[in-house]
């Protein structure tokens, strides 16, 4: 363990599994104080205690990123818990995959409550300490989804492209109060939302295999190649990166052809 964020007490949401709880690990080794959320509060507890068990300061809740209201409270708690958060990681996001004809209007809100709204709510809870501490960082975990497009996955990326938008929009507006606010935009991981969209195929082994033919180095990232970038965005490593965005995908968004 070094400590490259030592006095970092950060938020991170839908940090019970994959790219979420590989964040999570990550900057627990590297010394920063968290504060856990997810909705699946089972999972979450059986995670968080085990971070808990090898030393890391943290608290955690079951919480529901949709919910303003209880975002407010988490925030609370977390300042309770570790001390007055100074960054955030808005991590936790659905699938939501339609052809656009085919959907329904329930599908377009979740879509926009979970992978938008949800986000915005949390840095709406969170900056106004940020600001009173005279800084800190937001990083949202957006997506290539926020650039390119797959067919048959709307409104998903649009939601990416809009809090790609977001992260622009907060950065510019709180640039002068210390605040950097920034995105990761990953390309497929190896988590379980790839392992279900496989799965939405009928030969999974199929459509597994030909996603890691797609890239430039025949595999996907795993999650904890996602946390490293992370872990370096949310730090203060790199002090002016700001209202900007960093793709992780192995090549694949800027490849012609092969
Ligand atoms: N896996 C990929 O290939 C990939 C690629 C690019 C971007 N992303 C993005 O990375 C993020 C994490 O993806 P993942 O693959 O680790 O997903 P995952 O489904 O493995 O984990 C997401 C976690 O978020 C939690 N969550 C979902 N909705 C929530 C809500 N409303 N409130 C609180 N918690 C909630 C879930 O319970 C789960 O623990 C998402 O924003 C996703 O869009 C993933």
């Amino acid at each position: 363990m070094t400590n490259r964020l030592a006095g970092k007490r950060i938020l991170i949401t839908g940090a019970a599994q994959g790219i979420g709880l590989a964040i999570a690990k990550a900057c627990a080794g590297e010394g920063a104080s968290l504060f856990l959320i997810d909705m699946d509060g089972a999972r979450l507890a059986a995670e968080a205690e085990m971070l808990r068990a090898q030393g890391v300061s943290l608290g955690f809740a079951r919480a529901d990123i949709t919910d303003a209201a209880a975002i407010e409270a988490v925030v609370s708690q977390a300042a309770a818990d570790i001390g007055a958060l100074n960054a955030l990681i808005n991590n936790a996001g659905i699938n939501v995959f339609s052809e656009p004809l085919a959907m329904t209007d329930a599908e377009w809100q979740r879509c926009f409550d979970v992978n938008l709204k949800g986000a915005w709510n949390c840095c709406r809870a969170v900056l106004p300490g940020i600001i009173e501490q005279g800084g800190g960082a937001i990083l949202n975990i957006a997506s290539t989804h926020a650039f390119t497009i797959i067919p048959h996955t709307f409104p998903y990326p649009l939601a990416k492209h809009a809090l790609l938008g977001m992260t622009k929009s907060l950065g510019i507006e709180y640039a002068g109060r210390g605040v950097r606010v920034n995105a990761l935009a990953p390309g497929y991981v190896a988590t379980q939302k790839s392992i279900e969209y496989w799965n939405s195929f009928p030969d999974h082994e199929a459509a597994k295999a030909a996603t890691m033919k797609l890239h430039p180095g025949g595999r996907i990232a795993t999650a904890q190649e996602i946390a490293l970038a992370a872990v370096f965005m949310i730090s203060d490593e790199c002090p002016f990166m700001n209202a900007t965005s960093l793709t992780i995908d192995g090549g694949l968004s800027v490849l012609q052809h092969q």
